[in-house]
């Protein structure tokens, strides 16, 4: 998989791509990550990519042309199966649509900044708009590494325990079950008994359980 970003400020992606899951998956040869600065696609002469709205108010609106010269180069250079913009106006990202990213080849994001991107970037490049939560980020860049994040882990060899994606919290519309690990008692606290049982029959059926309890107190919405 490839995916390529175009963004005002690159660094923000060192620290969570060159770490962990994220780099191994590159180290693998699995994910490939290419950020582009768009500044450098501005003709201005001190690389400006923003300008004042139509019709007034606050906040700047990022320009439309050094964007489209940016996804015009590097819509030559391959075909994308989504462009995606990251904003808080986007659809809500859930488990369903980081799976379904993650069985693409190309993906290219797209980081907002300021009162966002002038619309006609939305209406003539983006198939695809997507928010991290009802709230508002400093820019896109933060949302876009959450949603690397969470398309690169179900990329397939890029987590060694294959089947851990599968059970993690809402791949079935359930929170995962609580986990516990040694000591098997902590301050008077005792791991479940079942868990120490053995009985895998029961275990299964004591997880199962409890993600259906934690989902029903946590996430009814979950459910519906
Ligand atoms: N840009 C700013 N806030 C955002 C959010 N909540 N989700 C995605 N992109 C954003």
């Amino acid at each position: 998989m490839r995916i390529d970003i175009i963004t005002i400020l690159p660094k923000l992606f060192e620290g969570p791509f060159s770490d962990s899951i994220l780099k191994r998956a590159q180290d693998k040869g699995l994910v490939e990550i290419y950020l582009h600065n768009l500044r450098d696609y501005s003709t201005d002469k001190h690389k400006n990519v923003d300008d004042y709205q139509y019709g007034g108010g606050a906040g700047m609106v990022m320009r439309i042309e050094p964007i489209a010269a940016c996804i015009e180069h590097l819509k030559k250079e391959r075909d994308y199966d989504e462009i995606i913009y990251m904003t808080p106006d986007g659809v809500l990202l859930e488990q369903g649509v980081s799976n379904l990213l993650s069985t693409q080849q190309n993906l290219l994001i797209l980081c907002g900044h300021y009162k966002g991107v002038d619309e006609r970037v939305r209406d003539l490049y983006i198939t695809r708009e997507i928010s991290i939560g009802s709230y508002v980020l400093s820019g896109g860049e933060l949302a876009a590494a959450v949603l690397v994040d969470s398309v690169i882990r179900l990329v397939p060899g890029v987590l060694s325990d294959e089947t851990s994606a599968l059970t993690d919290s809402f791949q079935d519309q359930l929170l995962a079950p609580p986990v516990y690990t040694r000591p098997p008692e902590f301050q008077g606290k005792c791991v479940p008994e079942v868990l120490l049982s053995g009985d895998f029959k029961q275990i299964e059926q004591w997880r199962e359980d409890m993600a259906l309890k934690r989902t029903k107190e946590r996430r009814p919405d979950l459910l519906k």
